[in-house]
């Protein structure tokens, strides 16, 4: 198992070379599978190193935050960061599988849900009030009862 530190700061070269090195210590071969189990960040780090590891070997995705779970890890997007900007040398890759535990999501910290789920009205043009106070409420996925009772609250 490789870990990369978390945070936007992994998507960076240095954290890719670190990567590949360790990739090819292990053995790497062109029937090697890399398994990306995380959120955006190990999603778009992985998929961009197994991209150009031996010109390009297989990975799953095993997406483990909200967004990353509806969002980044389906698509075949993979990035790196620049200091020019966000996700600016990447390339498409498919992963072979997108594999999503929802009960990933029950040790994801407050902010990255809510993050999670304002990406995820924004993507679908839905800013309503609804859905913003769904993203402003204390956590509560799989919840339905304590959800509606915080949406009464909020209309109070
Ligand atoms: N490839 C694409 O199509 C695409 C689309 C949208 C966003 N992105 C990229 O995704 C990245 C953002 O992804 P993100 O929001 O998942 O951020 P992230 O990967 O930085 O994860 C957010 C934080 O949550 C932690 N975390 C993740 N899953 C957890 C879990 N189950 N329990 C506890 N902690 C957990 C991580 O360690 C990290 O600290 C950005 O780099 C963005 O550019 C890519």
């Amino acid at each position: 198992m490789l870990s990369v530190p978390a945070g936007e700061a992994s998507k960076s070269f240095a954290e890719l070379e670190r990567l590949l090195d360790r990739m090819l210590e292990f053995g790497l071969e062109r029937g090697s599978q890399l398994l990306a189990l995380g959120g955006g960040v190990v999603g778009d780090l992985a998929g961009f190193a197994s991209a150009i590891a031996l010109r390009g070997i297989d990975y799953l995705q095993l997406p483990t935050s909200l967004l990353a779970q509806f969002d980044s890890s389906v698509g075949g997007k993979t990035a790196v960061n620049m200091r020019a900007g966000k996700n600016l040398v990447g390339a498409f890759h498919q992963p072979r599988l997108v594999l999503a535990d929802i009960d990933t999501l029950k040790t994801l910290p407050e902010r990255e849900r809510r993050a999670g789920l304002c990406r995820g009205g924004e993507a679908r043009g839905d800013l309503r009030p609804r859905f913003l106070r769904l993203a402003r409420a204390p956590r509560r996925l799989g919840d339905r009862r304590r959800r509606r009772r915080a949406d009464r609250r909020d209309r109070a």
